[in-house]
Protein backbone atom coordinates (compact mmCIF):
# COMPACT_ATOMS: atom_id res chain seq x y z
CA UNK A 1 0.00 0.00 0.00
CA UNK A 2 2.15 2.37 0.76
CA UNK A 3 4.90 1.51 -1.82
CA UNK A 4 2.42 1.63 -4.65
CA UNK A 5 1.23 5.75 -2.96
CA UNK A 6 4.72 6.30 -3.53
CA UNK A 7 5.04 5.08 -6.65
CA UNK A 8 1.37 7.03 -7.19
CA UNK A 9 3.32 10.12 -5.74
CA UNK A 10 6.56 9.47 -7.69
CA UNK A 11 4.42 9.25 -11.07
CA UNK A 12 2.40 12.02 -10.76
CA UNK A 13 5.33 14.11 -9.66
CA UNK A 14 6.99 12.98 -12.61
CA UNK A 15 3.92 13.64 -14.71
CA UNK A 16 3.49 17.83 -13.57
CA UNK A 17 7.69 17.81 -14.48
CA UNK A 18 7.24 16.72 -17.54
CA UNK A 19 4.14 18.75 -18.37
CA UNK A 20 6.28 21.87 -17.72
CA UNK A 21 9.63 21.23 -18.99
CA UNK A 22 9.26 22.79 -21.97
CA UNK A 23 8.00 26.08 -22.20
CA UNK A 24 6.69 27.43 -25.47
CA UNK A 25 4.65 30.97 -25.76
CA UNK A 26 2.23 30.76 -27.58
CA UNK A 27 1.13 27.41 -26.74
CA UNK A 28 1.75 24.77 -29.07
CA UNK A 29 -1.24 22.57 -31.12
CA UNK A 30 0.47 19.72 -30.15
CA UNK A 31 3.47 19.13 -28.26
CA UNK A 32 5.29 15.27 -27.34
CA UNK A 33 8.44 15.41 -25.71
CA UNK A 34 11.51 12.84 -26.97
CA UNK A 35 14.21 11.53 -25.13
CA UNK A 36 17.56 13.08 -24.68
CA UNK A 37 18.93 16.51 -26.38
CA UNK A 38 19.89 17.79 -29.57
CA UNK A 39 22.94 19.85 -29.08
CA UNK A 40 24.08 22.88 -31.09
CA UNK A 41 28.18 23.53 -31.51
CA UNK A 42 29.90 25.84 -33.34
CA UNK A 43 30.05 23.22 -35.94
CA UNK A 44 25.97 22.65 -36.66
CA UNK A 45 25.12 23.81 -40.06
CA UNK A 46 21.34 24.18 -41.48
CA UNK A 47 20.19 23.17 -44.36
CA UNK A 48 17.53 25.42 -46.22
CA UNK A 49 16.34 25.53 -49.79
CA UNK A 50 17.35 29.05 -50.82
CA UNK A 51 14.13 30.66 -50.04
CA UNK A 52 14.28 29.88 -46.27
CA UNK A 53 18.09 31.08 -46.33
CA UNK A 54 16.98 34.46 -44.97
CA UNK A 55 15.04 32.93 -41.99
CA UNK A 56 17.86 30.51 -41.65
CA UNK A 57 20.47 33.48 -41.01
CA UNK A 58 18.13 35.66 -38.90
CA UNK A 59 17.58 32.48 -37.08
CA UNK A 60 21.45 32.23 -36.62
CA UNK A 61 21.70 35.71 -35.69
CA UNK A 62 19.24 35.51 -32.95
CA UNK A 63 20.37 32.57 -31.42
CA UNK A 64 24.21 33.73 -31.41
CA UNK A 65 23.98 35.84 -28.19
CA UNK A 66 22.84 32.78 -26.54
CA UNK A 67 24.79 30.12 -27.63
CA UNK A 68 27.92 32.39 -28.65
CA UNK A 69 28.99 31.17 -31.83
CA UNK A 70 27.70 31.69 -35.37
CA UNK A 71 25.92 28.44 -36.90
CA UNK A 72 26.35 28.44 -40.88
CA UNK A 73 23.72 27.67 -43.38
CA UNK A 74 25.71 25.04 -45.78
CA UNK A 75 24.98 22.13 -48.21
CA UNK A 76 24.83 19.60 -45.21
CA UNK A 77 23.96 19.41 -41.90
CA UNK A 78 22.10 18.32 -38.89
CA UNK A 79 19.21 21.27 -39.54
CA UNK A 80 16.85 21.25 -41.96
CA UNK A 81 14.30 23.35 -43.19
CA UNK A 82 11.70 22.96 -45.81
CA UNK A 83 8.37 23.77 -47.36
CA UNK A 84 5.89 21.27 -47.50
CA UNK A 85 2.75 22.32 -49.53
CA UNK A 86 0.58 19.56 -47.75
CA UNK A 87 0.90 21.81 -44.50
CA UNK A 88 -1.75 25.05 -44.33
CA UNK A 89 0.29 28.01 -45.22
CA UNK A 90 0.92 29.20 -41.80
CA UNK A 91 1.33 25.75 -40.25
CA UNK A 92 4.67 24.32 -39.29
CA UNK A 93 6.23 21.18 -37.51
CA UNK A 94 9.33 21.05 -35.68
CA UNK A 95 11.23 17.68 -34.75
CA UNK A 96 14.30 17.23 -32.44
CA UNK A 97 15.93 14.82 -31.86
CA UNK A 98 19.34 14.19 -30.21
CA UNK A 99 20.65 13.36 -33.78
CA UNK A 100 18.65 16.37 -36.11
CA UNK A 101 16.21 19.00 -36.18
CA UNK A 102 13.93 18.98 -38.91
CA UNK A 103 11.34 22.04 -39.64
CA UNK A 104 8.43 21.75 -42.10
CA UNK A 105 6.27 24.81 -42.56
CA UNK A 106 3.88 25.06 -45.15
CA UNK A 107 4.84 28.23 -46.76
CA UNK A 108 8.65 30.19 -45.29
CA UNK A 109 6.44 32.25 -42.88
CA UNK A 110 5.42 29.02 -41.50
CA UNK A 111 8.98 28.07 -41.14
CA UNK A 112 9.83 31.50 -39.73
CA UNK A 113 7.33 30.88 -36.82
CA UNK A 114 8.93 27.25 -36.22
CA UNK A 115 12.33 28.73 -36.05
CA UNK A 116 10.77 31.41 -33.30
CA UNK A 117 9.64 28.25 -31.58
CA UNK A 118 12.78 26.69 -32.21
CA UNK A 119 14.83 29.91 -30.60
CA UNK A 120 12.91 29.43 -27.17
CA UNK A 121 14.67 26.21 -26.82
CA UNK A 122 17.74 26.72 -27.42
CA UNK A 123 19.65 26.69 -24.03
CA UNK A 124 22.98 28.86 -23.32
CA UNK A 125 24.94 25.64 -23.52
CA UNK A 126 23.47 24.90 -27.15
CA UNK A 127 21.09 21.93 -25.96
CA UNK A 128 17.76 21.65 -27.07
CA UNK A 129 15.25 19.23 -25.71
CA UNK A 130 13.75 16.28 -27.75
CA UNK A 131 10.25 16.94 -29.03
CA UNK A 132 7.53 17.49 -31.96
CA UNK A 133 5.78 20.28 -32.35
CA UNK A 134 3.17 20.79 -34.37
CA UNK A 135 1.37 24.52 -34.67
CA UNK A 136 -1.00 27.11 -36.64
CA UNK A 137 -2.60 30.13 -35.55
CA UNK A 138 -6.33 30.92 -34.44
CA UNK A 139 -6.18 34.21 -36.22
CA UNK A 140 -5.32 35.53 -39.47
CA UNK A 141 -4.68 39.06 -38.25
CA UNK A 142 -2.07 39.28 -35.41
CA UNK A 143 -0.77 42.36 -34.68
CA UNK A 144 0.70 45.11 -32.95
CA UNK A 145 0.08 49.06 -32.92
CA UNK A 146 2.85 51.87 -32.52
CA UNK A 147 1.99 55.34 -32.14
CA UNK A 148 5.04 57.52 -33.84
CA UNK A 149 2.65 60.40 -33.73
CA UNK A 150 2.73 61.54 -30.02
CA UNK A 151 6.31 60.66 -30.13
CA UNK A 152 8.53 60.10 -32.28
CA UNK A 153 10.65 56.65 -32.90
CA UNK A 154 13.82 56.20 -34.60
CA UNK A 155 14.07 54.06 -37.91
CA UNK A 156 16.65 51.67 -35.49
CA UNK A 157 13.81 51.62 -32.59
CA UNK A 158 11.02 51.11 -35.26
CA UNK A 159 12.80 47.87 -36.25
CA UNK A 160 12.99 46.89 -32.87
CA UNK A 161 9.49 47.08 -32.00
CA UNK A 162 8.94 44.76 -35.05
CA UNK A 163 11.69 42.25 -33.82
CA UNK A 164 9.50 42.38 -31.00
CA UNK A 165 6.44 41.48 -33.23
CA UNK A 166 8.38 38.32 -35.03
CA UNK A 167 9.51 37.45 -31.62
CA UNK A 168 6.21 36.88 -30.68
CA UNK A 169 5.26 35.29 -34.03
CA UNK A 170 2.69 38.51 -35.05
CA UNK A 171 2.58 39.56 -37.97
CA UNK A 172 0.86 42.88 -38.55
CA UNK A 173 2.90 46.22 -38.04
CA UNK A 174 -0.25 48.70 -37.80
CA UNK A 175 1.63 51.74 -37.83
CA UNK A 176 0.15 55.29 -36.51
CA UNK A 177 1.63 57.95 -38.43
CA UNK A 178 -0.31 61.24 -38.53
CA UNK A 179 -1.52 62.96 -35.09
CA UNK A 180 -2.32 66.16 -33.60
CA UNK A 181 1.22 66.09 -31.71
CA UNK A 182 3.04 65.52 -35.00
CA UNK A 183 2.83 64.40 -38.72
CA UNK A 184 5.62 61.99 -39.48
CA UNK A 185 5.39 60.62 -43.02
CA UNK A 186 7.30 62.12 -45.74
CA UNK A 187 4.54 63.59 -48.36
CA UNK A 188 6.40 64.47 -51.39
CA UNK A 189 3.87 66.81 -52.54
CA UNK A 190 3.31 68.44 -49.35
CA UNK A 191 6.49 69.06 -47.94
CA UNK A 192 4.72 71.58 -45.21
CA UNK A 193 3.56 68.29 -43.40
CA UNK A 194 7.57 67.73 -42.56
CA UNK A 195 8.96 70.89 -42.15
CA UNK A 196 5.62 72.32 -40.38
CA UNK A 197 3.59 69.59 -38.82
CA UNK A 198 6.33 67.33 -37.66
CA UNK A 199 7.62 69.59 -35.04
CA UNK A 200 5.24 70.92 -31.91
CA UNK A 201 7.40 73.89 -30.21
CA UNK A 202 7.09 72.03 -26.45
CA UNK A 203 5.62 69.20 -24.97
CA UNK A 204 3.73 69.20 -21.42
CA UNK A 205 5.33 67.90 -18.44
CA UNK A 206 3.80 65.48 -16.39
CA UNK A 207 -0.12 64.30 -16.80
CA UNK A 208 -2.10 66.93 -18.78
CA UNK A 209 -5.00 68.62 -17.03
CA UNK A 210 -7.40 69.06 -19.50
CA UNK A 211 -10.27 70.85 -17.35
CA UNK A 212 -7.69 73.30 -16.29
CA UNK A 213 -4.91 74.92 -18.60
CA UNK A 214 -3.11 76.95 -15.67
CA UNK A 215 -2.41 74.03 -14.02
CA UNK A 216 0.25 72.54 -17.36
CA UNK A 217 3.75 73.23 -17.60
CA UNK A 218 5.75 72.92 -20.15
CA UNK A 219 8.97 72.30 -21.10
CA UNK A 220 9.82 74.69 -23.58
CA UNK A 221 12.00 72.38 -26.29
CA UNK A 222 10.95 71.81 -29.71
CA UNK A 223 9.84 68.44 -30.54
CA UNK A 224 9.98 66.54 -33.33
CA UNK A 225 10.85 63.68 -36.35
CA UNK A 226 9.64 62.34 -39.07
CA UNK A 227 10.13 59.06 -41.38
CA UNK A 228 11.54 59.56 -44.66
CA UNK A 229 9.88 57.66 -47.64
CA UNK A 230 13.30 56.03 -47.54
CA UNK A 231 12.85 54.97 -44.29
CA UNK A 232 9.36 53.78 -44.62
CA UNK A 233 10.58 51.30 -47.48
CA UNK A 234 13.88 49.87 -45.13
CA UNK A 235 11.25 49.71 -42.39
CA UNK A 236 8.68 47.97 -44.59
CA UNK A 237 11.41 45.52 -46.02
CA UNK A 238 13.00 45.05 -42.64
CA UNK A 239 9.29 44.05 -41.50
CA UNK A 240 8.99 41.70 -44.95
CA UNK A 241 11.85 39.70 -44.37
CA UNK A 242 10.06 38.92 -40.91
CA UNK A 243 6.77 38.26 -42.35
CA UNK A 244 5.66 41.26 -41.27
CA UNK A 245 2.73 43.32 -43.21
CA UNK A 246 2.96 47.04 -42.15
CA UNK A 247 -0.26 49.06 -42.00
CA UNK A 248 -0.08 52.58 -42.24
CA UNK A 249 -2.48 55.04 -40.80
CA UNK A 250 -3.09 58.53 -41.51
CA UNK A 251 -5.49 59.33 -39.08
CA UNK A 252 -8.63 61.32 -40.81
CA UNK A 253 -10.76 63.70 -40.42
CA UNK A 254 -9.79 64.42 -36.54
CA UNK A 255 -6.41 64.04 -34.91
CA UNK A 256 -4.89 66.22 -38.07
CA UNK A 257 -3.63 69.21 -36.65
CA UNK A 258 -0.04 68.22 -37.81
CA UNK A 259 -1.88 68.55 -41.35
CA UNK A 260 -4.18 71.63 -40.04
CA UNK A 261 -0.69 73.89 -38.78
CA UNK A 262 1.22 73.15 -42.25
CA UNK A 263 -2.28 73.09 -44.74
CA UNK A 264 -4.79 75.81 -42.40
CA UNK A 265 -6.68 76.02 -45.50
CA UNK A 266 -7.72 72.35 -44.92
CA UNK A 267 -9.64 72.73 -41.99
CA UNK A 268 -13.01 74.54 -41.62
CA UNK A 269 -12.06 77.93 -40.15
CA UNK A 270 -8.77 77.99 -42.46
CA UNK A 271 -6.16 79.97 -39.53
CA UNK A 272 -4.95 79.92 -36.63
CA UNK A 273 -3.58 75.76 -36.13
CA UNK A 274 -0.47 74.90 -34.38
CA UNK A 275 0.64 71.71 -33.51
CA UNK A 276 -0.49 70.41 -30.37
CA UNK A 277 1.56 70.27 -27.58
CA UNK A 278 -0.14 68.43 -24.98
CA UNK A 279 -2.92 65.08 -25.24
CA UNK A 280 -6.31 64.79 -25.85
CA UNK A 281 -9.21 65.14 -28.82
CA UNK A 282 -8.70 68.46 -30.44
CA UNK A 283 -11.80 70.06 -32.06
CA UNK A 284 -10.15 71.32 -35.24
CA UNK A 285 -10.39 68.31 -37.60
CA UNK A 286 -10.23 68.36 -41.42
CA UNK A 287 -13.13 70.17 -43.41
CA UNK A 288 -15.45 67.73 -44.65
CA UNK A 289 -17.13 70.11 -46.97
CA UNK A 290 -14.43 71.37 -49.00
CA UNK A 291 -13.40 69.94 -51.98
CA UNK A 292 -9.49 70.70 -51.40
CA UNK A 293 -10.02 68.46 -48.26
CA UNK A 294 -10.23 65.48 -50.75
CA UNK A 295 -8.07 66.40 -52.89
CA UNK A 296 -5.61 66.74 -50.65
CA UNK A 297 -6.47 62.88 -48.70
CA UNK A 298 -6.23 61.15 -51.93
CA UNK A 299 -2.50 63.04 -53.12
CA UNK A 300 -1.33 62.20 -49.85
CA UNK A 301 -2.72 58.56 -49.97
CA UNK A 302 -1.32 58.03 -53.46
CA UNK A 303 1.65 58.34 -51.87
CA UNK A 304 0.98 55.79 -49.26
CA UNK A 305 0.02 53.26 -51.50
CA UNK A 306 3.49 53.61 -53.09
CA UNK A 307 5.34 52.83 -49.90
CA UNK A 308 3.08 50.51 -48.53
CA UNK A 309 1.96 47.24 -50.48
CA UNK A 310 -0.53 46.30 -47.59
CA UNK A 311 -4.26 45.75 -48.85
CA UNK A 312 -5.88 47.27 -45.53
CA UNK A 313 -4.92 50.98 -45.36
CA UNK A 314 -5.97 52.50 -41.71
CA UNK A 315 -7.47 55.96 -41.88
CA UNK A 316 -8.50 56.53 -38.63
CA UNK A 317 -11.82 57.68 -38.28
CA UNK A 318 -11.54 58.05 -34.21
CA UNK A 319 -12.53 60.74 -32.01
CA UNK A 320 -13.93 63.22 -34.35
CA UNK A 321 -16.05 65.87 -32.93
CA UNK A 322 -18.51 67.77 -35.07
CA UNK A 323 -18.36 71.29 -33.37
CA UNK A 324 -16.14 72.73 -36.03
CA UNK A 325 -18.43 71.14 -38.93
CA UNK A 326 -21.72 72.45 -37.08
CA UNK A 327 -21.04 75.82 -37.44
CA UNK A 328 -18.83 75.69 -40.99
CA UNK A 329 -21.04 77.17 -43.92
CA UNK A 330 -19.03 74.42 -46.41
CA UNK A 331 -19.58 71.29 -43.80
CA UNK A 332 -23.15 72.63 -44.13
CA UNK A 333 -23.78 73.46 -47.75
CA UNK A 334 -22.13 69.56 -48.17
CA UNK A 335 -24.49 68.43 -45.73
CA UNK A 336 -27.52 69.84 -47.75
CA UNK A 337 -26.17 68.94 -51.23
CA UNK A 338 -25.79 65.40 -50.07
CA UNK A 339 -28.87 64.77 -48.41
CA UNK A 340 -27.52 64.13 -45.21
CA UNK A 341 -28.96 64.16 -41.53
CA UNK A 342 -26.53 65.33 -39.60
CA UNK A 343 -22.83 65.61 -39.25
CA UNK A 344 -22.30 61.82 -38.20
CA UNK A 345 -23.18 61.27 -41.39
CA UNK A 346 -21.04 63.37 -42.94
CA UNK A 347 -18.36 61.85 -41.41
CA UNK A 348 -19.54 58.52 -43.05
CA UNK A 349 -19.74 60.49 -46.26
CA UNK A 350 -16.42 61.82 -45.71
CA UNK A 351 -15.46 57.91 -45.06
CA UNK A 352 -17.00 56.29 -48.26
CA UNK A 353 -15.47 58.73 -50.15
CA UNK A 354 -12.06 57.47 -49.32
CA UNK A 355 -12.72 53.99 -49.38
CA UNK A 356 -14.33 54.54 -53.04
CA UNK A 357 -11.17 55.95 -53.98
CA UNK A 358 -9.49 53.31 -52.05
CA UNK A 359 -10.88 50.44 -53.85
CA UNK A 360 -9.94 52.36 -57.42
CA UNK A 361 -6.80 51.95 -56.30
CA UNK A 362 -6.71 48.82 -55.69
CA UNK A 363 -6.68 49.04 -51.56
CA UNK A 364 -9.17 48.51 -48.98
CA UNK A 365 -10.01 50.14 -46.13
CA UNK A 366 -9.75 49.93 -42.45
CA UNK A 367 -10.75 52.24 -39.67
CA UNK A 368 -11.56 52.45 -36.23
CA UNK A 369 -15.20 51.73 -34.91
CA UNK A 370 -16.14 55.43 -34.73
CA UNK A 371 -16.35 54.95 -38.58
CA UNK A 372 -19.62 53.21 -38.15
CA UNK A 373 -21.42 55.99 -36.94
CA UNK A 374 -23.62 57.25 -39.43
CA UNK A 375 -23.03 54.34 -41.46
CA UNK A 376 -20.57 52.61 -43.09
CA UNK A 377 -20.39 50.34 -46.24
CA UNK A 378 -19.82 46.52 -45.39
CA UNK A 379 -16.71 46.20 -47.38
CA UNK A 380 -14.71 48.38 -44.53
CA UNK A 381 -12.83 46.44 -42.01
CA UNK A 382 -13.51 47.50 -38.57
CA UNK A 383 -10.68 48.24 -35.67
CA UNK A 384 -13.03 47.53 -32.32
CA UNK A 385 -11.41 49.79 -29.90
CA UNK A 386 -14.08 51.39 -27.44
CA UNK A 387 -15.72 48.55 -26.48
CA UNK A 388 -15.43 44.71 -27.84
CA UNK A 389 -19.33 45.06 -28.67
CA UNK A 390 -18.97 47.36 -31.26
CA UNK A 391 -16.49 44.76 -32.67
CA UNK A 392 -19.59 42.05 -32.07
CA UNK A 393 -22.11 44.38 -33.48
CA UNK A 394 -20.09 45.21 -36.96
CA UNK A 395 -19.20 41.36 -37.21
CA UNK A 396 -23.20 40.54 -36.71
CA UNK A 397 -23.54 43.67 -39.79
CA UNK A 398 -21.10 41.55 -41.35
CA UNK A 399 -18.38 44.10 -41.97
CA UNK A 400 -15.21 42.34 -40.89
CA UNK A 401 -13.49 42.80 -37.57
CA UNK A 402 -10.38 43.57 -35.99
CA UNK A 403 -10.43 43.36 -31.88
CA UNK A 404 -8.16 46.00 -29.96
CA UNK A 405 -11.08 46.92 -27.59
CA UNK A 406 -8.83 49.19 -24.95
CA UNK A 407 -9.57 46.98 -21.75
CA UNK A 408 -7.57 44.18 -23.02
CA UNK A 409 -5.44 45.11 -25.48
CA UNK A 410 -4.16 49.03 -24.72
CA UNK A 411 -0.69 47.86 -23.67
CA UNK A 412 0.05 51.58 -22.31
CA UNK A 413 -2.60 51.23 -19.50
CA UNK A 414 -0.74 50.42 -15.97
CA UNK A 415 0.64 46.92 -14.97
CA UNK A 416 -0.06 47.54 -11.65
CA UNK A 417 -2.92 48.49 -9.77
CA UNK A 418 -1.11 50.89 -7.91
CA UNK A 419 0.55 52.69 -10.52
CA UNK A 420 0.86 56.17 -9.10
CA UNK A 421 2.88 54.67 -6.76
CA UNK A 422 4.85 52.29 -8.77
CA UNK A 423 4.92 53.31 -12.32
CA UNK A 424 6.25 56.11 -14.50
CA UNK A 425 3.28 59.07 -15.20
CA UNK A 426 0.55 57.31 -17.46
CA UNK A 427 -2.93 55.89 -18.34
CA UNK A 428 -4.45 54.75 -14.30
CA UNK A 429 -6.05 52.66 -16.23
CA UNK A 430 -5.05 49.02 -14.96
CA UNK A 431 -4.72 46.28 -17.45
CA UNK A 432 -2.89 43.37 -15.94
CA UNK A 433 -1.37 40.38 -18.04
CA UNK A 434 -4.45 38.30 -16.73
CA UNK A 435 -6.83 40.52 -18.21
CA UNK A 436 -5.12 40.53 -21.68
CA UNK A 437 -5.27 37.23 -21.64
CA UNK A 438 -8.74 37.38 -21.30
CA UNK A 439 -9.71 39.06 -24.61
CA UNK A 440 -12.35 36.38 -26.05
CA UNK A 441 -12.73 37.53 -29.88
CA UNK A 442 -15.68 35.76 -30.46
CA UNK A 443 -17.47 36.32 -27.31
CA UNK A 444 -21.47 36.45 -27.63
CA UNK A 445 -20.99 35.95 -31.60
CA UNK A 446 -22.43 33.02 -33.47
CA UNK A 447 -20.31 30.48 -35.10
CA UNK A 448 -20.99 31.84 -38.14
CA UNK A 449 -20.02 34.93 -37.70
CA UNK A 450 -16.78 34.36 -36.36
CA UNK A 451 -15.43 34.21 -39.86
CA UNK A 452 -15.84 38.21 -39.83
CA UNK A 453 -12.91 38.27 -36.80
CA UNK A 454 -10.08 38.60 -38.70
CA UNK A 455 -7.82 38.94 -35.62
CA UNK A 456 -6.49 40.67 -32.84
CA UNK A 457 -3.94 43.40 -32.30
CA UNK A 458 -1.74 44.88 -29.12
CA UNK A 459 -1.71 48.75 -29.28
CA UNK A 460 0.95 50.74 -27.78
CA UNK A 461 -0.45 54.89 -27.43
CA UNK A 462 2.71 56.63 -26.92
CA UNK A 463 1.14 60.44 -25.12
CA UNK A 464 2.95 58.91 -21.98
CA UNK A 465 5.95 57.00 -23.30
CA UNK A 466 8.85 59.30 -24.80
CA UNK A 467 11.63 56.71 -24.71
CA UNK A 468 12.46 53.48 -26.18
CA UNK A 469 12.79 51.32 -23.16
CA UNK A 470 9.99 52.82 -21.57
CA UNK A 471 7.87 51.80 -24.48
CA UNK A 472 9.69 48.26 -24.38
CA UNK A 473 8.48 47.86 -20.48
CA UNK A 474 5.08 48.89 -21.25
CA UNK A 475 4.91 46.10 -24.63
CA UNK A 476 6.59 43.38 -22.49
CA UNK A 477 5.80 40.86 -20.86
CA UNK A 478 2.13 41.63 -22.09
CA UNK A 479 2.61 41.01 -26.03
CA UNK A 480 2.89 37.24 -24.61
CA UNK A 481 -0.70 37.23 -23.78
CA UNK A 482 -1.71 39.29 -27.44
CA UNK A 483 -0.28 36.23 -29.06
CA UNK A 484 -0.66 33.39 -26.95
CA UNK A 485 -4.62 34.68 -27.54
CA UNK A 486 -4.13 35.50 -31.24
CA UNK A 487 -2.52 31.60 -31.96
CA UNK A 488 -3.82 29.69 -29.11
CA UNK A 489 -7.60 30.61 -28.74
CA UNK A 490 -8.83 27.22 -28.39
CA UNK A 491 -6.52 26.19 -26.03
CA UNK A 492 -6.49 28.86 -24.15
CA UNK A 493 -5.33 28.63 -20.47
CA UNK A 494 -4.46 31.10 -18.29
CA UNK A 495 -2.69 29.46 -15.29
CA UNK A 496 -0.25 27.36 -17.51
CA UNK A 497 0.30 30.28 -19.79
CA UNK A 498 1.40 32.00 -16.32
CA UNK A 499 3.80 29.07 -15.20
CA UNK A 500 5.35 29.23 -18.55
CA UNK A 501 5.45 33.00 -19.09
CA UNK A 502 6.94 33.20 -15.74
CA UNK A 503 9.95 30.46 -16.82
CA UNK A 504 10.32 31.50 -20.25
CA UNK A 505 10.19 34.93 -20.58
CA UNK A 506 12.17 36.41 -18.58
CA UNK A 507 15.41 34.77 -20.56
CA UNK A 508 13.61 35.51 -23.88
CA UNK A 509 13.73 38.99 -23.41
CA UNK A 510 17.08 39.51 -21.99
CA UNK A 511 18.61 37.08 -24.40
CA UNK A 512 16.69 39.22 -27.34
CA UNK A 513 18.35 42.29 -25.67
CA UNK A 514 14.60 43.68 -24.77
CA UNK A 515 14.18 45.52 -21.87
CA UNK A 516 10.59 44.09 -19.98
CA UNK A 517 8.41 44.75 -16.71
CA UNK A 518 8.94 42.92 -13.38
CA UNK A 519 5.64 43.25 -12.06
CA UNK A 520 4.40 40.43 -13.43
CA UNK A 521 7.60 38.16 -12.43
CA UNK A 522 7.52 39.97 -8.79
CA UNK A 523 3.58 38.77 -8.46
CA UNK A 524 3.41 42.71 -7.93
CA UNK A 525 -0.48 43.89 -9.27
C1 LIG B 1 -7.99 55.42 -30.17
O1 LIG B 1 -7.56 54.93 -29.12
N1 LIG B 1 -8.32 56.69 -30.24
C2 LIG B 1 -8.15 54.61 -31.36
ZN1 LIG C 1 -15.88 72.47 -42.75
Amino acid sequence: MRNSILLLFAALFAASVRAQSIDIIPRPQALTEGKGTFRFSAKTAIVADPELRRPAELFAADIQPVVGYRISIAEKGTVSLSVDNTLEAEEYSLAVTPKNIRILGGSPRAVFYALQTLRQLVAPDGTVPAVIVRDKPCFAHRGGMLDSGRHYFSVEEVKRFIDMLAMHKLNVFHWHLSEDQGWRIEIRRYPRLTEVGSIRKQTVIGRYDKSDESRNRYDGTPYGGFYTQADIREIVAYAAERYIEVIPEIDMPGHMLGALASYPQLGCRGEGYEVWTHWGISKDVLCAGKEATFEFVENVLAEVLELFPSKLIHVGGDECPKERWKECPACQKRIREEGLKNENELQSYFMHRVEKWLHQHGRELIGWDEIMQGGISQSAVIMAWTDQVRGTDAARNGNRVIMTPKWNCYLDYAQTSEPEKLEPIGPTRYLSMRQVYRLDPYDRLKPKEYENILGIQGNVWTEYIADFEHLQKMALPRMAAIAEVAWAYDRKDYDDFEIRAKRLLPTLYKNAGFKFARFFFLNIE
